[in-house]
């Protein structure tokens, strides 16, 4: 059964654990995920972006995460990652996604409270915890590219917190989207945040960082890291890799095997890693 969102962040601020929120795109990688999780015998999140809706739509997405999840012992929730629309949350909390964010950072700072207030009525209803993000991130989110950041202002935090009611703030703090740049944590920043923070926080754009700069913003009150481009990488790896060597590979299901093997290890080592 796919767990609660305030479980999980009851479990992560309880045991000072940071739980890795992964990024799927299909049914593979769903699956691998959730085995990767399992094999290092930790809880996390199985997240999907709106954008990944025009492939996958809430319902089939939460069938196959439930599907996933169903003989594993491990606590793993299925979270709406950049939320687009009321209507994309909506979908998500009636199809039985067990965590939401609303992203609407892009916007200006009243009216991003407005949008994830809206948010945060309906989610919390339904008992749902809403993730919402102050400041933006440098780097490329499936379709959506941003060149230079915006890094959160501390003077915003508590004001945007208590007026949204979000559950979770996802910060821009040198953290980017993508492989392309490199991040550059500035914890100072972090530290300043958390200390103002009503709620616990939240870093995007995982993929990058050293194991060693997540593990010390531990006590800076993170508990929730997102991936999406390392698992992104392995799974297409194996089919590019395949394609190099002989252009009439077409053995699909032993690709797609292999690549949801190198997806589940990935998704393994990163959660492993990041809380040893
Ligand atoms: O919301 C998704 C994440 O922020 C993914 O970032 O692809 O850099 O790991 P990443
Ligand atoms: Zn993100």
């Amino acid at each position: 059964k796919l767990v609660n969102g305030f479980d999980l962040m009851e479990f992560a601020t309880k045991n000072g654990y940071i739980l890795p929120a992964f990024n799927t795109t299909n049914l593979e990688m769903t699956y691998a995920i959730a085995e990767g999780l399992s094999d290092a015998g930790l809880p996390g999140y199985i997240q999907i972006s709106s954008n990944n809706l025009r492939l996958s739509n809430p319902k089939i997405i939460t069938e196959i995460a439930r599907d996933a999840v169903r003989n594993l012992d491990v606590p793993i929730g299925l979270h709406l990652d950049h939320g687009k629309s009321f209507k994309d949350v909506k979908d998500c909390v009636d199809a039985g996604f067990t965590s939401i964010m609303i992203d609407a950072s892009h916007l200006s700072f009243e009216e991003n409270i407005n949008e994830v207030r809206k948010t945060v009525e309906y989610c919390h209803f339904y008992g749902i915890p809403v993730e919402a993000e102050l400041g933006a991130l440098r780097g490329k989110e499936e379709d959506i590219v941003n060149e230079s950041d915006s890094k959160t202002d501390p003077d915003m935090v508590n004001e945007f917190v208590t007026r949204s009611g979000c559950d979770l703030l996802a910060i821009s703090v040198g953290n980017v989207h993508g492989l392309d740049i490199t991040p550059v944590i500035d914890l100072p920043l972090l530290e300043k945040i958390s200390k103002i923070s009503p709620v616990p926080l939240v870093l995007h754009g995982g993929s990058g960082i050293p194991f060693e700069t997540i593990r010390n913003a531990k006590k800076f009150n993170l508990i929730k890291i997102n991936y999406g481009s390392d698992l992104r990488k392995e799974f297409i790896r194996t089919f590019g890799e395949a394609y190099e060597l002989d252009h009439n590979a077409h053995d699909v299901i032993h690709l797609s095997m292999d690549s949801k093997a190198n997806v589940r290890n990935k998704a393994r080592e990163l959660v492993t890693m990041i809380n040893s």
